[in-house]
């Protein structure tokens, strides 16, 4: 079967920049937009040096390769990806052909400390912790109920003073097959049901519902792109990932309470990678509020599932969330310090229907 080496190009699971004369880029492939945080056309003329904030002259390095016509490796370079992000990356640069300007350049990020990288490899570790936990889940609940049904006989022949120790208990009992129940639920996720919406529609419902309940402590501002064409998703699963957000964001925020923003935007070029090469997912939806933040070292794991601060957290609010963008073949990433937590969420839009013929009768 003949392979098309554009798909190659999209397929590259590592970030790979194609870089031009006066170090200017020419091209970026899918991993690398996601690396980067940008769409390969707002990054496309400028100069390496302007995308790529390096450690090291990572110019010099280029026309190094370029004057020699050979391959350069250059290792432990921190890249920061002007957000603030840092990645230890290797870094393998060679020309295109034989004599050529151009210049290939594939990043191998080694420690990812920024979010964004994680974005891609949260699925597969979500899936393999909840497969086991589901498994666990079935296992423990039988051992359970026999704690439990032993704990209310012996309370009936116990004097009062001592029914407090059973009630514990019972009580602590009740809260692991909450949590099992939990578990089981995410293990049974099934597969999106993707319909055109109107996003806008669900974040309104989300918000009413949340505002009388998860979030009835918080305010809610919203700055929504009215021409957002429509999503492919599931409502049902869409509306759970609003509300995890905003109850997250509720959680975190003081006894006085805070503000959730909600807002919408339009990124034409952003694409993520996938089995079947590039995926666009120009929707953005962010959800933002002015809480303590997320914890630096506590940052990079969120979206792991059983991650948690919260006396009564689960920590599978956010594996949820991430799940269910991974089955949409969108993602989710965060950024977060003191007084601002932003959740970005990327989503596909709905195919075009094709127009129905006329004349066709
Ligand atoms: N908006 C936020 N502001 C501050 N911290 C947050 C925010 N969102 C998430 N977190 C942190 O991330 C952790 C994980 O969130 P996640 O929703 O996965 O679990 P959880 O809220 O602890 O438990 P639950 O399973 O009940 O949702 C939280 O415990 C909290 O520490
Ligand atoms: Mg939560």
């Amino acid at each position: 079967m003949a392979v098309d080496p554009a798909n190659i190009w999209l397929a590259l699971p590592m970030p790979a920049l194609l870089v031009g004369a006066q170090n200017r880029l020419e091209a970026l492939n899918p991993a690398a937009e996601v690396f980067l945080n940008a769409a390969e056309k707002t990054l496309v003329g400028r100069t390496v040096a302007r995308c790529l904030k390096t450690d090291v002259d990572m110019e010099s390095d280029l026309n190094r390769a370029r004057a020699n016509q050979s391959v350069l490796f250059h290792h432990d370079i921190n890249i920061s990806r002007g957000d603030g992000d840092q990645a230890l990356c290797d870094i393998q640069i060679a020309p295109l052909s034989d004599g050529a300007e151009t210049m290939l350049v594939l990043l191998h990020p080694r420690q990812i400390k920024g979010r964004l990288g994680r974005a891609l490899q949260v699925e597969s570790s979500a899936k393999t912790a909840i497969g086991l936990a589901d498994m666990l889940a079935h296992e423990i609940k039988n051992p359970l109920a026999g704690i439990t049904g032993a704990a209310q006989l012996l309370a009936m022949s116990l004097g009062k003073r001592d029914q407090e120790m059973t009630d514990l208990i019972l009580q602590e009992t009740r809260r692991v097959v909450d949590l099992l129940k939990q578990v089981e639920q995410f293990g049974d996720l099934r597969p999106p049901n993707l319909k055109p919406l109107n996003i806008h529609d669900l974040l309104e419902r989300a918000r009413l519902s949340a505002s009388y309940g998860v979030a009835s402590n918080m305010r809610f501002l919203d700055q929504y792109d009215p021409s957002l064409p429509l999503t492919f998703g599931d409502t049902d699963q869409l509306s759970q990932v609003f509300s995890n957000l905003f109850a997250n964001a509720a959680e975190a925020a003081a006894s006085q309470g805070g503000t959730i923003r909600i807002r919408t935007y339009y990124e034409p070029g952003l694409r993520l990678r996938s089995k079947d090469g590039g995926q666009a997912v120009p929707l953005q939806i962010e959800i933002i509020d002015d809480g303590p933040g997320i914890a630096e070292t506590m940052l990079d794991a969120v979206f792991d599932p059983f991650i948690s601060s919260r006396e009564n957290g689960t920590g599978l609010g956010l594996a949820l969330v991430s799940k269910i963008l991974a089955d949409h073949h969108g993602a989710i990433t965060v950024k977060s310090r003191p007084g601002k937590t932003v959740f970005r969420i990327s989503l596909p839009m709905a195919p075009k229907i094709p127009k129905q013929d006329k004349g066709d009768t």
